[in-house]
């Protein structure tokens, strides 16, 4: 038994302004009580790409009201908080300190710890959080997938603040190369979401694209030469119809999924020698694409691996996955202090990525 939590969770690391409250049960068992979020996505769509100026300048704008709706949401004051959480890096620094800073005033004007959070452990956690909704609660160890706009990593995750790195991408993260594919084809922004949607409508056969790495032994990603491959295609074609934009869509985003589906088969090898087979769990912005959870649900199976998504809310930023990664650090009796500074470059696990090459370490820029 433990002692009932209540944790605000700030987000500002990017493009998503995001404030959102969890309680956490005296058997451990979290709650979502409010989750407000604020897209910026019409700020940075003319510029084809997050502006990190702009950004940080609407997080300010913007973070005072989400967190005075998530209490009123909550039906919650101030006063009755255990802590508050927000994500203290990796990201983009400007926005990062808006969060940061508002979650260390609220801390010292209520006499509650601050928790400093790592983003990729509020994405690496988020589907503990999901599964509390209903079912069976995911419980340590499993195997992550983490695929977002900055980052395309295996973990293994035994537990909180245990996280073993099996492999990352060595240039491009995964989200980077949909956006940038997409910009490319003139798909508008976010470019992710919107690729998914032309791939609907087109046949991946048409266009012949490489693979990095797949067929290779270990756990590394790279999507470089996809993307220049995307790039090729698309300059070399005569006409640039739509039909040409969801053929190319629909190649780009089968071989994506099949660079991620291949490397994550050898995680779960690797993985299964010293844990068995596990769940394997995918997260981040990514991880809402839906046929790259059909792809990973078929490879797990084959595995005899459980496959684990969060709801799509879950997948992209938010405060929650921040509040629930915080109140379970409270918990465990870790509070953050308040000379504590933004970490643009944050990785996971921190002690072996001394040891990695410093791509994919945890750095997390702007998505254009
Ligand atoms: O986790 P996230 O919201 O922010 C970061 O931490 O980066 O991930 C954003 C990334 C973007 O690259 C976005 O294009 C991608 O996730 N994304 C998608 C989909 N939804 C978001 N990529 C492919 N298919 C989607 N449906
Ligand atoms: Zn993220």
């Amino acid at each position: 038994m433990h002692k009932p939590l209540n944790v605000l969770g700030l987000e500002t690391s990017c493009d998503e302004t995001a404030a959102a409250l969890v309680h956490l049960d005296a058997e451990g068992k979290a709650h979502y009580l409010a989750d407000q979020i604020y897209s910026q996505i019409d700020e940075h769509s003319i510029y084809g790409g997050v502006v990190p100026e702009i950004a940080a300048r609407a997080h300010v704008g913007a973070l005072d009201a989400l967190i005075e709706r998530a209490l009123t949401q909550a039906d919650m004051s101030f006063a009755a908080l255990d802590g508050v959480a927000a994500t203290t890096g990796p990201g983009l620094v400007g926005g990062v300190m808006v969060g940061m800073m508002a979650a260390k005033a609220i801390a010292m004007a209520h006499d509650i710890p601050f928790i400093p959070i790592n983003h990729l452990e509020g994405h690496a956690l988020s589907p503990m959080l999901a599964q509390h909704g209903g079912g069976e609660p995911l419980t340590f160890p499993y195997l992550l997938l983490l695929v977002s706009g900055g980052h395309t990593q295996l973990l293994s995750v035994e537990g909180l603040g245990q996280y073993t790195r099996l492999g990352s991408t060595i240039d491009d993260a995964v989200g980077e190369a949909f956006d940038k594919s997409a910009k490319i084809m003139g798909l508008g922004f976010p470019g992710g979401p919107a690729l998914e949607r032309a791939a609907k409508k087109g046949d991946a056969a048409r266009f012949s694209l490489p693979r990095p790495l797949t067929g290779k032994p270990g756990c590394d990603f790279s999507f470089a030469g996809l993307k220049s491959a995307v790039r090729r295609t698309w300059e070399a074609l005569p006409v640039h119809d739509d039909q040409a934009r969801y053929d190319l869509a629909a190649a780009f985003q089968l071989a994506a999924t099949d660079v991620l589906a291949s490397r994550t088969v050898n995680a779960m090898d690797i993985f299964a020698k010293t844990h068995g087979p596990r769940p394997l769990v995918v997260a981040g912005g990514v991880a809402a694409n839906t046929a790259l959870r059909l792809r990973l649900m078929v490879e797990a199976e084959n595995k005899g691996f459980e496959f684990i998504a969060p709801p799509l809310a879950l997948c992209t930023d938010n405060g929650g996955m921040i509040a629930h990664a915080g109140a379970l650090h409270l918990r465990a009796g870790h509070k953050g202090n308040l000379s504590i500074s933004a970490r643009p470059r944050w990785p996971l696990d921190e002690q072996a990525a001394k040891t990695l090459p410093a791509s994919g370490s945890g750095k997390k820029g702007p998505k254009s």
